[in-house]
């Protein structure tokens, strides 16, 4: 069971998406854990890209690492470690080729497709869902940014969409 409170989000647009999670990157503090889910093409990579973005590193063009599991950002205000699970068969491989090290670095790390990392036990996460609707525009999509923990919770408490 979860008691925490969601904040739900409405995007119109890749942009809008953007924009929502460029505005989460400032409440973020070291250590953050990001899970992004949401089903191919719902936008995981343009919430994440929003996120890099929004801590102030530059780099145009930011893919899923699919083949890589994490490519990491290191000029900005905070690093970013930005995995993609999709392809991963069990948690042991995360861990024995070096990528999960980069968990406990200190940074924010943004993970795409992370169920095997929830059950593998993990604390203190913000999960944020992303969900096209097929009755809805192509473009519209919801974003529910749901905290698990004190620290996830913490960075909602000044985040509002639209900005207030
Ligand atoms: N509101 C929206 N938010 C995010 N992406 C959107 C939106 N509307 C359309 N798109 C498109 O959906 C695709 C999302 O791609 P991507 O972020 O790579 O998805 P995922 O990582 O979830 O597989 C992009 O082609 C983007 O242009
Ligand atoms: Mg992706």
């Amino acid at each position: 069971m979860n008691h925490e409170t969601p904040i739900d989000c409405f995007s119109r647009s890749e942009e809008e998406t953007e924009a929502i999670a460029c505005r989460l990157a400032q409440q973020l503090g070291p250590g953050s854990l990001i899970l992004l889910h949401g089903a191919i093409g719902t936008g995981k990579t343009v919430f994440a890209r929003g996120i890099i973005h929004g801590l102030g590193h530059s780099d145009p063009y930011i893919t899923s690492p699919t083949f890589t599991l994490v490519n990491t950002y290191t000029q900005g205000r905070l690093p970013v470690y930005h995995f993609d699970l999709y392809r991963l068969e069990s948690v042991d491989e995360l861990f024995l080729s070096g990528a999960g090290d980069y968990l406990d670095a200190g940074g924010v790390c943004l993970v795409e497709w992370p169920n095997l990392l929830i059950e593998r036990g993990i604390k203190d996460y913000l999960e944020i869902m992303l969900t096209a609707d097929m009755n809805e525009p192509m473009a519209h999509r919801l974003i529910r940014l749901l905290p698990h923990g004190p620290s996830s919770r913490q960075s909602l408490n000044h985040f509002a969409w639209p900005v207030q």
